[in-house]
């Protein structure tokens, strides 16, 4: 124990489940348990092999290890590409800005556009950083509700007027983890009426754009009329590219939160390592079949877990998108951490307990699509001769 006193908000980020789990996971594989491990979203496909040659070509040249300061050119023409040729959505440089992962954009981006004691909505359940990154500037995350039979679309007109007057800003995000559901043309139409009656800013958090399932079209929240003149979308390279080590996103859309959000980023981020910004030039100019393979893929591991597990009798639905499953608990339980560690010891099957995703994610828990299938059927197989269920 410390003989220091650390801050407040430092006592909010002590490890928790994740440390539990990670300890029984050791122990498991000490005794030489068969370990399936689907709690953590990191993606076992590669990288393209154009965009590591990219990066390890500009790491090569000691110009590119100076401050980079800006955005180059090049980089800013590839955004622009690619948000052109995937989403019809034409950008100008101004609007713009590399982040060092969608992670970190979301920790800070409530310092430009709060104070403290201002109003934030996020959903609940929602991805852990939307509602601890208001929180770190003392802004107030408000939840909205996520439920299951409105296909975890937010009631807009159920957030009370004064709370939507005062609030800064509501982020949303679909394909959304952990809930797995997609949001269709109506919602974000929507979505820009609300937020312009409001005058609230909407920041989309388009991580999954191209893992999305059933025929469905990853769309931006830009191609949307209106949309950049209220809000900005995050769209990240580590899921679709296999980059999540790298830290690579980008913020687009409204130039002035794009202004802002990048005058508060300057006083922490001498800009993005040049290599990366040829990486992701490398990535959005190059081919994008790999991307819609890997796709084709997370479907199929999705479809094989969904299926082998209903068919040893829990009812979990398939997935709209994400590279994750929403599984309600089973009959009989209620309690999701203490559910992920009974399965864990059982059947050698970890997850993440839903409780860690907000009040409504209690009764559920999140399984990440990165096994492959044979694999996944034989997850399902080590649950079912557990009899967990
Ligand atoms: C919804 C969502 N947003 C953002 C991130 C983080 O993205 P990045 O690697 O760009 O920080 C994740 C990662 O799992 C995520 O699921």
């Amino acid at each position: 124990m410390s003989h220091f006193t650390f801050s407040h908000r430092s006592m909010k980020f002590q490890a928790g489940i994740f440390a539990i789990l990670d300890e029984k996971k050791r122990q498991l594989q000490k005794e030489g348990r068969t370990i399936y491990n689907l709690s953590v979203g990191t993606p076992d496909f590669p990288t393209p092999p154009h965009v590591t040659q990219a990066v390890s070509e500009a790491a090569k040249d000691p110009v590119n290890y100076k401050y980079s300061l800006t955005d180059r050119p090049f980089l800013l023409d590839a955004v622009k590409g690619f948000y052109q040729r995937r989403f019809s959505v034409e950008l100008e440089d101004d609007e713009i800005m590399t982040i060092s992962g969608s992670q970190e954009g979301m920790a800070h981006i409530a310092l430009a556009l709060c104070d403290p004691g201002d109003i934030v909505l996020v959903p609940n359940p929602g991805y852990p950083i939307f509602s601890i990154g208001p929180q770190l500037c003392a802004a107030i995350a408000e939840t909205y509700d996520l439920l299951p039979d409105k296909g975890y679309l937010p009631d807009l007109e159920a957030i009370p007027d004064d709370i939507a007057d005062r609030a800064k800003y509501i982020l949303v995000s679909y394909p959304l983890n952990p809930v797995c559901a997609a949001a269709d043309d109506e919602f974000y139409i929507h979505l820009i009426e609300w937020a312009v009656k409001h005058d609230i800013i909407v920041i989309h958090d388009n991580a999954y754009s191209d893992i999305i399932y059933g025929g469905r079209i990853g769309k931006s929240f830009l191609s949307y009329p209106g949309a950049k003149q209220i809000g900005v979308e995050f769209y990240s390279l580590s899921k679709s590219y296999n980059m999540t080590g790298a830290r690579t996103s980008l913020v687009v859309g409204n130039r002035d939160i794009v202004k802002v959000f990048r005058d508060v980023r300057s006083q922490f981020d001498y800009g993005m390592f040049l290599p990366l910004q040829y990486g992701i030039a490398a990535a959005l100019n190059g081919p994008q079949d790999s991307v819609r393979k890997q796709c084709a893929d997370y479907e199929e591991r999705m479809k094989t877990l969904c299926g082998s597990l209903r068919r040893i009798g829990w009812d979990v639905p398939d997935s709209e998108g994400t590279m994750f499953v929403w599984a309600p608990l089973p009959s009989g339980y209620s309690d999701s951490t203490a559910f992920t560690m009974e399965l864990m010891e059982k059947s050698g099957v970890i997850v993440t307990p839903g409780a860690s995703f907000g009040t409504l994610g209690e009764g559920y828990v999140r399984m990440a699509l990165v096994l492959p299938p044979e694999k996944m059927k034989a997850a399902a197989e080590a649950i079912r001769l557990s009899n967990i269920l």
